[in-house]
């Protein structure tokens, strides 16, 4: 891990059905920090669901929206910042999180994946009629990016309470190393 700022919050990345708001609230609950969910706060700020937005403006109106949350967020402080899983793919959204957060990507392979989200129907993205294919291409072209992260955590043989546990202990190393 190599980071030059000491960080006020944070961020997770990782694919859809990563873990991120289940690990998330346990990494609050652990720092005593608030939990925020991108997309939670833009659907109440719309009084939309995303898949109303994506069906009637299209993804680019989305991802406007979740740039816009990216910047409103960097004033937080102590708050543990659950992304969209596209998020992090537009590179001035990574740059902006990176200055005010610890970025910490949750990994996990296709098959995992496509366990964990079988049975959820409120990703648009996956409404395809081949998801475990549409999960493998969207994951590799997403890796270089999720690779960018501070820290690294594969979900895949970990629980929500161990990968919440690592992501706590890196955040306290990493604002002591800077002090
Ligand atoms: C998306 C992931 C979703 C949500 C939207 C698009 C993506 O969030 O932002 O459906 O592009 O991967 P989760 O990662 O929380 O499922």
């Amino acid at each position: 891990m190599q980071i030059n700022r000491p960080p006020a919050n944070v961020a997770l990345i990782g694919f859809m059905g990563a873990g991120k708001t289940s690990v998330g609230r346990l990494v609050a609950e652990n720092l005593g920090f608030e939990f925020l969910d991108t997309d939670e706060l833009i659907q109440s700020r719309t009084g939309r669901t995303i898949a109303d937005i994506f069906a009637k403006e299209g993804e680019s109106a989305f991802r406007a929206l979740e740039k816009q949350m990216v910047q409103e967020l960097s004033a937080r402080e102590k708050t543990v910042i659950s992304t969209g899983g596209g998020l992090p793919t537009n590179a001035d959204n990574l740059k902006a999180l990176k200055s005010y957060a610890l970025v910490v990507c949750l990994w996990a392979s296709p098959e995992k994946i496509w366990e964990r989200v079988r049975n959820q129907s409120h990703r648009p993205l996956l409404h395809d009629a081949d998801p475990q294919k549409k999960i493998r291409e969207l994951l590799a072209a997403r890796e270089p990016f999720y690779k960018q992260a501070d820290v690294l955590i594969n979900t895949d043989l970990r629980s929500v309470r161990e990968a919440a546990q690592q992501i706590a202990l890196q955040f306290k190393l990493a604002t002591r190393a800077k002090r």
